[in-house]
């Protein structure tokens, strides 16, 4: 067994995005700042409705996937398919944008905690113009698995947890990800293996953790390098962090805001067809 040790530590960056939504952001706060395939991820944490309320209005996305993990409050989501969905405490929205979506994410709450995480995961070349698809995963449908000092919600992938296989609701069919949200009590550790093919990388959104070198602390993401384990303990305050792994996609990144393709014509090919309209309907584009 090869453990992975931290090879880099990310800051989260505090920035708005949508309507002016207050969230930090660790992935994606730079070109540099990614872990492929994932792009991006976003933490939004919020007890004042002045920093969330206007939430994110209509908007498009075209090449990759979004994910968006509620912890506290409620989001409506709707897309100009038709497809609406409400996600509660606990639950998960997993959006394939494919060639193209325009949706809108609206807090539903005028009061309270508003709490989640909205990932971006790339998508290979061959899928990228897929029609979109999504769905909505309620949190009962997300497994639980206790082990000794604390526990792991299993969002996307197969893990062994204490030597017990648990799967996730969600899945990518290339990419392969593993999307975990782990709780470790105070001074607790976890040893858990990860298959060697993925890029692995951890979020700690409350305490902090060490892999024994290299402290991480709260609103910092840190690379995993190579190995097939993940050795970690938190610190005296416990810590709550994402564990997310993924098989590498090694093909060209061209980001333009909400569009990720792999060339520059292929951007401004997006850009035309969402001034033309053609991310409106199924059957158009
Ligand atoms: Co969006």
């Amino acid at each position: 067994m090869t453990i992975r040790q931290i090879s880099r530590v990310i800051d989260s960056v505090a920035t708005s995005d949508g309507a002016g939504v207050k969230l930090r952001r660790s992935l994606g706060s730079s070109a540099t700042a990614r872990v492929d395939p994932f792009l991006m991820l976003d933490e939004f944490y919020s007890d004042n409705p002045d920093d969330y309320l206007a939430g994110f209005p209509a908007h498009p996305h075209r090449g990759f996937e979004t994910v968006t993990y509620i912890l506290d409050g409620h989001m409506l989501h709707e897309d100009n398919f038709g497809n609406r969905g409400e996600l509660q405490a606990g639950g998960v929205q997993w959006m394939t944008a494919g060639r193209g979506i325009v949706h809108s994410e609206m807090p539903q709450q005028s009061e309270g905690r508003m709490r989640g995480f909205q990932l971006w995961l790339n998508l290979p070349a061959q899928d990228k113009m897929q029609p979109a698809t999504y769905r909505d995963i309620p949190a009962e449908q997300i497994p639980r698995r206790a082990f000794s000092g604390g526990h792991i919600r299993l969002i996307a992938g197969e893990l062994s947890v204490d030597g017990q296989s648990v799967t996730g609701p969600a899945a990518s069919p290339v990419t392969q990800p593993i999307y975990a949200d782990v709780m470790l009590e105070s001074d607790a550790r976890i040893d858990q293996p990860l298959p060697e093919s993925h890029a692995a990388l951890i979020y700690v959104y409350e305490g902090s953790l060490s892999d024994g070198q290299t402290p991480v602390a709260v609103n910092q993401a840190a690379v995993l390098g190579a190995g097939d384990a993940v050795a970690l303990q938190a610190g005296g305050q416990g810590a709550r962090f994402l564990l997310l792994a993924a098989v590498p996609l090694n093909e060209p990144v061209v980001q333009y805001g909400p569009f990720v393709m792999n060339s520059r014509a292929e951007i401004e090919q997006a850009m035309r067809d969402y001034q033309a309209g053609h991310f409106g309907h199924a059957a158009a584009g």
